[in-house]
């Protein structure tokens, strides 16, 4: 507990140090207009400054993509550190000591910390290892191998490419360097043989270390040089506690580098190692591979903190399979552009560029298609007539508009009307006709769910109600009266506030981000941010008025309950037991009324 203690104090402390509009400042220009300071929000592509800085909250908010936090979570996020990374930084900034840790809870912290320091110092030398290798005389054949495929040497050694001559000489040379097998093995840079030895996971491959949006060396991709189809081409480290292929985009590090610099407008998603160094090589420093898998929301994630459009650009035959369609939808959800760049059919981007040059691939970007038009295109392909009778014209007519109305449903009223005239235009159906169709099949779903959502968010704002005028600090909120929320959050918020009130410590609007670890929470914050305060006086009424509400929606909520227990149990005494605490909430409830 003690520990605890001085954690909850330090970060504490480590927070006034820090004061927010310091901290931003010293990252991005930010101005001061009246009471408030505002800055180009870095989260987004944004044009005119939608950051607000709270300096007496010590927040920041964006009010287009909302994202928000602390002072940690800004550091987190524009470094795109851990939380840890951003505490150290910041605890740095204002000489002071991170403290040691008693407790399990921030033991195992302590611990994942260690390990994940190990598995990066690891993979550090090894990387120096496989690269010298590669301009030793053993290399002479891999290096004319990267040549031979086109690269330069500069591209050669922006990339860090290496060599793995042989089976053991990497286990040697982790073991000098002083890194123990335990280590290397959960590094994945080695593995162990049933009878005991150790052998390196990538052993005579080429080897592409792989980064991480930082910069770090994280893990190893390994390409065969053998034309042997029965071998797989590429080997890659499995996962490890600092490696996730799945959470991981390849060349993000010189994205977010050129991003610092300005100079990052979109990201291009490829997905082969090799078609991202070339497209670098090509001057396309917004390119990144996907290492063959299936997109996912980690990877939407990490580019949404770079960029809001995204160019995909896979393999000829690729870009049309469903799983990669899913993926590219899943993109879009996370608020992205989408655009498709299509290959010729039996390209991928590296040997096209090769072929064509950067100027090609430029105006091959410039011709890709929203992702909604590419569907559209797609489906549109699948069900063309193949002949001109009757039959297989109204047969195209049936399927595709049924599949390109289920397209155009999830879209927002601006979307769909433009892309009815296109599908209008491709079927000969009338646009009105087509109109209706999508109407009946999608307003009565929506009506009821706002319905549902409405009841939701009358509680919801009475309880972020109460919860902002106590974190304001409000003379009429500081007192013990409590609810109990439906959301684990806000009860959460509410405990803090009870803690930090008890040690005689100012809860602040910039803890909620913390509290919020999944975050997943950002539209409760952003309500509870906005209270909408008018004059103190006011205000308390209104205090009072949520609290009574909410209390009364408990009571409510208990005597259904009761009711439901009553029907269930079959014992007379304890049924008649129940009765009893019907009247008396009852009673209770209709007092309030
Ligand atoms: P490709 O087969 O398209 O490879 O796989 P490529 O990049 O064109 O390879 P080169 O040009 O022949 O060298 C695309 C990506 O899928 C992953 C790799 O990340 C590769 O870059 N992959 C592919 C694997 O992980 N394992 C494999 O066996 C094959
Ligand atoms: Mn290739």
């Amino acid at each position: 507990m003690a520990d605890e203690k001085i954690w909850s104090d330090f970060i504490y402390d480590l927070k006034t140090k820090n004061d927010i509009v310091d901290i931003i400042s010293s990252y991005l220009p930010v101005t001061q207009k009246g009471r408030g300071f505002w800055t180009l929000c870095p989260f987004h592509n944004d044009r005119n400054p939608s950051m607000s800085i709270n300096k007496e909250g010590q927040y920041y908010h964006c009010f287009v993509c909302r994202a928000g936090g602390d002072v940690i979570k800004f550091v987190q996020e524009y470094e795109s550190f851990t939380f840890f990374e951003a505490v150290e930084l910041l605890a740095k900034r204002a000489n002071m000591e991170v403290p040691l840790f008693n407790t399990n809870f921030d033991k195992d912290i302590a611990q994942k910390k260690k390990l994940k320091d190990d598995c990066f110092a690891a993979c550090l030398v090894a990387a120096k290892f496989y690269n010298k290798n590669l301009y030793s005389p053993n290399g002479k054949h891999a290096l004319t191998y990267l040549k031979k495929r086109g690269l330069s040497l500069s591209a050669i050694k922006q990339f860090g490419f290496g060599l793995s001559t042989d089976w053991t000489s990497l286990v040697d040379a982790l073991k000098e360097s002083g890194i123990s097998t335990e280590v290397a093995l959960k590094a994945g840079l080695i593995g162990k043989r049933k009878e005991g030895s150790f052998f390196d996971s990538l052993a005579q491959r080429l080897i592409i270390p792989i980064f991480d949006i930082n910069g770090k060396v994280i893990a190893f991709g390994g390409r065969t040089f053998s034309e042997d189809k029965t071998i797989a081409k590429y080997k890659n480290t499995f996962i490890t506690p600092v490696f996730d292929k799945s959470k991981t985009l390849y060349g993000l590090n010189f994205a977010k580098k050129a991003k610092q610099g300005g100079n990052l407008d979109f990201i291009i998603i490829v997905e082969g190692y090799m078609d991202a160094v070339m497209l670098h090589q090509a001057g396309f420093v917004q390119a990144v591979a996907s290492m063959g898998t299936s997109l996912t929301v980690e990877q939407a994630r990490l580019i949404k903190r770079l960029v809001s459009t995204v160019y995909i650009c896979f393999d000829g035959d690729a870009a049309g399979k469903g799983a990669t369609l899913r993926g590219l939808d899943l993109l879009k959800e996370q608020g992205l552009e989408v655009k498709v760049a299509e290959m010729p059919l039996d390209k991928d981007p590296d040997e096209y560029i090769k072929q064509n040059g950067s100027q090609a691939y430029k105006s091959l970007l410039a011709k890709s298609l929203p992702l909604t038009d590419y569907k559209l295109k797609l489906s549109k392909q699948k069900y063309l007539p193949k002949t001109e009778s009757k039959a297989a014209i109204n047969d195209f007519r049936r399927k595709y508009t049924e599949e390109a109305l289920s397209l155009l449903k999830p879209l927002s009223a601006v979307e769909r009307e433009t892309y009815i005239k296109a599908v209008s235009e491709d079927t000969g159906l009338s646009v009105d006709f087509l109109r209706k169709q999508l109407e009946s099949n999608s307003v009565v779903k929506q009506q009821a769910q706002e319905n549902v959502s409405s009841v939701k968010t009358g509680q919801l704002k009475a309880e972020a109600f109460v919860l902002a005028c106590k974190l304001n600090n409000k003379s009429y909120a500081d007192d013990d009266k409590t609810f109990v929320s439906r959301s684990d959050f806000i009860n959460e918020v509410f405990d803090y506030i009870k803690i930090c009130r008890k040690s005689n410590k100012r809860a602040t609007l910039g803890d909620l981000y913390r509290l919020d670890k999944a975050a997943n929470n950002e539209e409760v914050i952003s309500t509870i941010i906005n209270a909408p305060f008018l004059s103190d006086e006011i205000d308390r009424l209104c205090y009072l008025d949520c609290l009574e509400m909410l209390t009364k929606t408990k009571l409510t909520q208990q005597l259904e309950e009761l009711k439901n227990a009553y029907t269930i149990e079959s014992d007379a005494d304890i049924k008649r037991d129940i009765l009893t605490k019907i009247a008396v909430l009852t009673q209770e409830i209709n007092a309030k009324a």
